[in-house]
């Protein structure tokens, strides 16, 4: 049965680590907590900062950081489109476009795979977020592999798709699917760099060296200013010790890459999902929104977004 709110409080109260300390990984781990400045100041470049939410392993939460960190970074006054690269359609729906919408192939990113010709600006939506632009996914985004197989120069088809738009953006989101195929590959070439959400379980670290690889062939084969934005530990548990392992192994193994702002798991996610809405605007002042803005600030920081 569902906690009452009063019940799941007084439960957070006996946890020993506190909300606001499991959103740093330097004071989950016991040492000084990192600050940001609550105001990072404008972006420092006139060209859109394209970052790609990769991970081959599903359900770690990519779809859920592009919505929010996107949406934190709307919130300090950044222009930020965001773009849905998943044949789930996860993001789409999760920005309240209704089933019937997505589909609709017409003003979706797979049509305009499919026609490079297609002027982007036509394909661009307005979120509830001022400054939160995006664009639909589509359900066929499945067949991309087989569709473009013989395409000349496929792994460019986004890269061109977003040149002309570049300049009205501080930062584009690109959530990736579960998946290191063409589509994937796609987002990779046409980005500056890459945020690698990890769910805080000991079997995700093992994927980690995997999504590395490709992104170290990519740089070498076709983006060699392709950069490692962070690894994000998400789904981060307070009340397990398995959860700061895991944080532990991944701060020994990737000392420079994992982001010192953490995701705690929190139902609160799934609900904002439902109502179609970020975090940062369904549960304003929640854990879950102000550890997104955290992210946002420390990314900014660190020359990651714009
Ligand atoms: N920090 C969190 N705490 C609790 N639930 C979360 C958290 N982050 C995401 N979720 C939930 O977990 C599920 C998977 O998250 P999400 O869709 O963001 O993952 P994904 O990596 O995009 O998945 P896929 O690989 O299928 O695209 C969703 O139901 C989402 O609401
Ligand atoms: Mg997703």
């Amino acid at each position: 049965m569902a906690k009452s709110s009063q019940e799941v409080s007084r439960f957070d109260a006996k946890s020993t680590i506190r909300d606001e300390e499991a959103s740093s990984t330097s004071a989950i781990l016991g040492k000084k907590p990192l600050t940001f400045p609550e105001n990072p100041g404008a972006p420092k470049e006139s060209k859109a900062r394209v970052i790609s939410i990769v991970n081959q392993k599903g359900g770690v939460g990519k779809t859920t950081t592009t919505i929010n960190l996107g949406a934190a970074l709307a919130e300090l006054g950044r222009r930020v489109l965001l773009i849905d690269f998943d044949s789930q359609a996860s993001m789409t729906s999760g920005l309240g476009i209704s089933k019937p919408a997505i589909d609709e192939q017409h003003g979706s990113i797979w049509h305009l795979l499919n026609d490079l010709n297609e002027d982007v600006r036509g394909t661009i939506l307005k979120s509830s977020v001022p400054g939160l632009d995006f664009i639909r996914g589509h359900y066929d985004l499945a067949g991309a592999d087989s569709r473009f197989a013989s395409e000349i120069a496929k792994e460019l088809m986004l890269r061109k798709i977003l040149a002309p738009i570049l300049t009205s953006y501080d930062d584009i989101l690109i959530d990736c699917s579960p998946s290191l195929g063409t589509l994937t590959v796609n987002a990779l070439t046409a980005s500056d760099g890459v945020i690698i959400p990890m769910e805080c379980e000991f079997f995700a670290v093992l994927g980690l060296q995997l999504v590395t690889t490709t992104i170290e062939k990519i740089k070498a084969a076709i983006n060699p200013h392709l950069e490692v934005y962070g690894i994000l530990a998400t789904m981060f548990e307070r009340k397990t010790a398995h959860s700061k392992d895991v944080l532990e192994l991944i701060s020994g193994q990737f000392p420079d890459l994992l982001l010192d702002t953490v995701i705690a798991r929190t139902v609160r996610f799934s609900e904002s999902t439902v109502k179609g809405q970020p975090i940062t605007t369904f549960a304003s002042s929640s854990a879950g929104a102000n550890s997104y803005r955290r992210l946002a600030r420390e990314l900014i920081v660190r020359g990651g977004a714009n």
